[in-house]
Order: C-alpha cells, then structure tokens, then sequence
C-alpha cells in the first residue's frame, strides 16, 4: 500500500468503469473522507510516473473534489490498458453496486477490444463478473459493429457498412460520413452511430464545416441535452397543474415567505446549515449564517396561522446555535426529536470519535399534535428511519433528502387532513411526496433551478403513479 499524490492520477474516462459517475456518491465519499472516515485502498497500475485507476474512481473523484493531496492505494504495474481490463472487473463483488448497463459497459469494453474479443464467453463472464449467457447476448448485439470497417479506394477512404455499423447510423448519415473526415476516426463513428438518428447529421454538419469530429458531439450532445431539458421542463409544467395540492414555488424563499403571512398550518423546514460541503450550504461567514437562520425563522413562522405546529431539521451539532435562534424569535422548542439513521457508505470506518446516526428536529407549536388512539412508538420523541442512499429504496435524488416516511410521520402529527403545510427548502420535495400520500395541501421553495426541475420531475411522476 503507498500514498499516491492526486495530481498524478489520470482520471481518463475509459478506466471509468461506470456508464455515468454518480455524483451523489462522490458527495457521500467525500463527506465521509472531510470527516476523517478510512476508505479501502483504491488500486492504481502505475506506467512512466503516471497512475490509471484499476478500481476506485468514485474515492478518487471524491478526495479530488475534497482537495485532497493524497490517496490510499494499492500500486500494481502496467499503464491504462491494464486499468482499462482491471475496471472491468471492479465493483463486481464489492463497492457501490453496478446497474445492468454498467456491466454491459464492462463486457462490452471487453470484447470491443482485438485481443480482449479472443476470450472465451466463459472468460469473460468470469472477468466481469457476470453470467456467460450475458456476454452471449453483447457479443451477438456487437457483432455487425465489429463487421464494419473503413475501407480505401483510390484517393479516398469510404466507410463501409459491411455489418451495418452498429445498426446505429442512418442511410443520411452514412452518405455524409462518408464526404467528412470522421471516416478516418474508427472510434468517432463508433461514437456517432451509438446516438439518436436526429443527431448524427447535425454531428456531421459540423465535422464538414472543419470541426473536430470529439468536439462536434460534445457539441450536439449538449444542444441536445438542452433542447430535452426544456422539453422536459414544459411538459412537467402542464403535469404540475394536475397535482393541485402541492404547488412548488422556484423562488427564494426569503423574498417569497414575506407575501404569505398567516396561510399555513404546519411548517417543515429543512434548511442550509452552512456545512460549507454543498454549493447550496456554504455562507461567507459565521455572521452571515447567524442573520440568514434568523431571518428564515421569522419569516417562516410568520407565515403560520394562529394555530400551528413547526418541525424545523438540525444537524445535532448545530442543535445549541438552532435552538438559541428560535428562542431569540419568541419560538420555544416542545420537543426535540432524534432521528436515528443507520445507512452510511460502504467503506467507512470512523476512528477518532463515535459515528453519528442522529440528527435533532425541534418541534415548536402551539396546539396539541395530531395522535391517533393507540400508544404506540409514533409517540416517542426517538425516531428511527434509513436514511437515502442511492442504495436505498427512497429515490435518492438530492444530497441532504430525508426519508419519506419519517417527514409522512411528521406531517401526520402536526396536520389534519386537507390542511397545508409550508416547506421553504423543497430539495427533492420530498414533504410534496409525503402530502401527495397523505392528501394534505403543501407549498415548497426551491430556490436552486436544478432542484427545482427535479422536484417538480419527482412530484409529477408521483401524482401519476398515485392516479
Ligand atoms: C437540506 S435541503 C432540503 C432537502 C429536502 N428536505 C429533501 O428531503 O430533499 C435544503 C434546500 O434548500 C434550498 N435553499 C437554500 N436556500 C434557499 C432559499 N433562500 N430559498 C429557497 N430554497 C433554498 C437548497 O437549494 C436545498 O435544495
């Protein structure tokens, strides 16, 4: 095992092993290491000074992102071709747990290459970790890619379409790949072909204008991206009016909550805690927390009717600052809830403190919360709920989401049916989802655009699903 400086490694994507990094991951990790927390060594192949990552992108993509100046790794010889078959391998019994496509990514890695292609189905299967009819079934689907080829006539090189190029380019398409210089780029019109019809020739309009075949689909790629987003955004628009309960406001809420004085029964807040880990929880200073906390406070309470309940989230060690917030505001706390959590990333390991799994909700009201007859432990002020993960069954869709069921409790004892509820930190809406189940009205902020578009993704889909 060594210590490998960061800056050498290379964080080129065919080592990466996974269709799509999953961003939410390296955000676990990387809390998980600012903490201090131990994570297995990652396995690097060392090659002329340079590191390719075998196994472990995800941990070194989060100690980059921490500004980390080193990692843990295990150092075996060998340059990218050998971290390229390593990643194959990686995560098949161990890590963050792959989707199918990620290993047909890795089988299919494996028998795009010449030599890789030789091995048996059995080999493979082995290798990747996967079933033998699996790899079967890649090769048969890879097969007429492998079949094409570039071929020369004369002066010119023609592309020609002996298996059909992946099934992937249109007759268009093809004519004009052949008048560009993508022809002479194998792994530019492997690319091309893997992308929807409509944006192959947009691609090679820009390739015969003198654009570089890579940087004409990043180009497309995003117009196209955008262009889906937008759509996305418009029809989610129309789906909204249909879940006429929840209303999601793409605002800040320190600007909206000053318009809505005395609307709302019950109050769930979730806010930033200046953390300094999220874009969305960092301030330039102490003191400017300190005024935000309180300003969102008055405000949000001002927003309550006479009769209210409030549920207002905490990191414990925040809770003696929270507390003193709301007291200074005339607020002071009935009960202080702990909500115990068991989930935590694979691979941490806490050695100079004890590993926190709660977090403190106050509860602050002014009318006697909602329990049904029996006695049971929906009374306690001791909670326990998993909280998401991207292994976990709630959809993870923000960093700091909580569990569904434990803001459905919350919204449980502190409404009646049909009444509504304030939640000026929407995130990924989850007390929009919790309302949506439990028929009561709610009114969420989400001052962050993607936020925003994600939790109006998730409320929409729920609403269908509901119907
Ligand atoms: C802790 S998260 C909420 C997570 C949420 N409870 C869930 O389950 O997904 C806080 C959210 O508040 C948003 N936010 C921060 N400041 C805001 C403001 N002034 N107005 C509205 N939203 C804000 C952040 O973008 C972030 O998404």
């Amino acid at each position: 095992m060594a210590q490998i400086s960061i800056a050498l490694i290379q964080f080129d994507k065919e080592t990466q092993p996974r269709v799509q990094l999953d961003m939410l991951v390296v955000e676990d990790y990387a809390i998980a290491m600012g903490q201090g927390d131990i994570f297995p060594p990652v396995l690097l192949f060392e090659e002329d000074g340079k590191y390719w990552i075998g196994d472990g992108f995800h941990r070194c993509q989060a100690a980059r992102k921490l500004g980390l100046a080193e990692i843990t790794a295990d150092v075996e010889p060998g340059g990218k071709r050998a971290a390229v078959l390593a990643s194959c391998a990686a995560n098949a019994v161990h890590g963050l747990r792959r989707t199918n496509k990620d290993k047909q990514r890795a089988v299919k890695r494996m028998l795009a290459d010449p030599e890789w292609a030789q091995w048996s189905d059995t080999e493979v299967a082995k290798h990747c970790g996967v079933s033998h009819p699996f790899v079967g079934k890649q090769r048969a689907i890879l097969k007429p890619l492998q079949d094409s080829r570039l071929v020369k006539r004369g002066d010119s090189t023609y592309l020609m379409n002996t298996g059909n190029i992946g099934e992937g380019l249109s007759e268009e398409a093809l004519e004009a790949a052949a008048r560009t210089d993508i022809r002479q780029d194998r792994r530019a019109v492997e690319r091309l072909s893997a992308m929807p019809a409509e944006m192959q020739l947009p691609v090679l309009d820009l390739v015969a204008e003198g654009k570089r075949p890579d940087a004409a689909i990043k180009i497309v790629t995003t117009e196209y991206r955008d262009a889906k987003r937008e759509e996305r955004l418009a029809a989610l628009g129309e789906l909204k009016a249909t879940a006429k309960d929840i209303t999601l406001i793409w605002a800040d809420c320190l600007e909206w909550m000053p318009d809505h004085q005395g609307e709302f029964d019950c109050l769930i807040a979730d806010p930033p805690y200046n953390t300094g880990r999220m874009k969305w929880d960092m301030f330039e200073s102490a003191k400017a927390f300190r005024l935000f906390s309180r300003e969102w406070m008055a405000k949000a309470f001002s927003c309550l009717k006479e009769q209210y309940q409030a549920f207002i989230f905490c990191p414990t060690e925040w809770a003696a600052d929270v507390e003193w917030y709301l007291r200074s505001i005339g607020q002071h706390p009935k009960s202080r809830i702990a909500w115990t959590y068991r989930s935590i990333p694979l691979g941490r390991v806490v050695t100079d403190r004890l590993a926190r799994m709660h977090q403190t909700i106050f509860h602050c009201g002014n009318k006697a919360l909602c329990f049904d007859e029996s006695w049971d432990d929906r009374r306690f002020d001791v909670q326990s709920y998993e909280a998401p993960l991207t292994t976990s069954n709630d959809e993870r869709v923000h960093q700091a989401q909580k569990p569904l069921d434990l803001i459905k409790w919350l919204v449980e004892l502190g409404t009646q049916p049909e009444q509504n509820i304030l939640d000026p930190f929407s995130g990924g809406a989850t007390t929009g989802i919790a309302c949506l189940d439990l028929r009561r009205q709610a009114t969420l902020v989400e001052k962050d655009e993607d936020f925003f578009a994600i939790g109006q993704g998730r409320i929409a889909e729920y609403e269908q699903q509901l119907r």
